[in-house]
């Protein structure tokens, strides 16, 4: 073999593995904020020396990931945005249970009981209205009106997405098949389906729609900045426990694939403790952090504030909500 050819073969070699496999490093496959994980990344390589790598997705495309490559996979932890998707891994038995001393770092309410994995984020459901186009006093009392007749063309979502999903699992958990069912079905009548949260939002901002149901952080990121999707926008928060006032849990685990566990247990101890929760609150995230006591972005509003369900987010079933939004044509 030549020189040219061996060189050629070890480039091949170096672009087919790419910064995933690092021997004495941890490999984070995340469906979180990109920036959020990259500083929590290089904060925990900064104390600890251990170097990761991240590798981005959404929630449902990492999950299916972790499942096809199960003991195989080169991912360490599994970051997510939304409790469905650690619910996947976690029924594929592929986590290794959290460690005690990281589990106490979250309140109980943000994370499933199994211990198989923890909570490592909140983020508030909202709905989001155009001051120009509805009033106060036409304000839904419940998510559920949305699927009422008046709403018809009025607001719009998000329905691909796995926070929108995330949504309907809570709706399924507290209100179970039939009413989630019907919903749906008003839904597809109602709604703008929107790309993503931020689509759906500027939709309401420039007038397509009067309302939005998104995530907090889609809000307060934009009025943290330019403000120019959200200036028209006020935020309407569901009381009385609605699904609609949903509060959805960030999952963090760590896989049974993992090659080095220890370091991998770091990592999560590391995102839920004091230092891991301040890089949260003080980012661009606009989540809330829940862990270690540490007080969210004052931006916020407290979560203290909002009258949100009881939901395990253990409960949360994905592939029932998948099924479901499929038969009502929503996906
Ligand atoms: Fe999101």
């Amino acid at each position: 073999m030549t020189r040219t050819f061996l060189a050629t073969l070890a480039l091949t070699l170096t672009l087919a593995a790419p910064a995933l496999a690092q021997d004495n490093g941890l490999t984070v496959y995340t469906s979180q904020h990109q920036a959020l994980t990259q500083e929590w990344a290089d904060a925990f390589t900064a104390k600890t020396g251990i170097p990761v790598a991240i590798r981005k997705g959404t929630d449902v495309l990492m999950a299916n990931q972790i499942v096809q490559e199960g003991l195989n996979s080169p991912a360490d932890i599994f970051l997510t945005e939304n409790s469905p998707a650690m619910m996947m891994v976690q029924d594929a038995d592929l986590f290794l249970p959290v460690a005690p001393e990281t589990l106490a770092n979250t309140p109980e309410q943000f994370r499933p009981q199994s211990g198989m994995w923890t909570g490592i984020a909140a983020r508030t459901t909202m709905l989001v209205y155009n001051t120009e186009m509805i009033s106060e006093d036409e304000l839904p009392v419940s998510m559920l009106d949305l699927a009422k007749p008046e709403w018809q063309g009025r607001w719009g979502a998000a329905p691909a997405g796995a926070d929108f999903q995330a949504i309907v699992s809570a709706l399924l958990e507290l209100r179970g098949t039939e009413e989630t069912a019907n919903w749906l079905v008003g839904l597809k009548q109602n709604a703008l389906p929107y790309r993503g949260n931020f689509e759906a939002m500027r939709g309401a901002n420039v007038g397509e729609v009067a309302a939005a149901l998104i995530y907090n952080y889609y809000y307060f990121g934009d009025q943290a900045g330019t403000g120019e999707s959200s200036d028209k926008l006020k935020v309407h928060y569901f009381a009385n426990k609605d699904p609609g006032a949903f509060v959805s849990v960030s999952g963090g685990g760590v896989l049974k694939a993992s090659d080095n566990p220890e370091a991998a247990q770091q990592f999560l101890a590391f995102v839920t403790g004091p230092e891991g929760q301040a890089i949260l609150r003080d980012g661009h995230s606009y989540e809330y952090a829940i862990a270690s006591g540490i007080e969210p972005n004052p931006a916020l509003p407290p979560l203290s504030s909002i009258d949100s369900p009881d939901v395990d987010p253990s409960l949360l079933n994905a592939q029932e909500v998948v099924q479901l939004m499929t038969a009502a044509g929503v996906i």
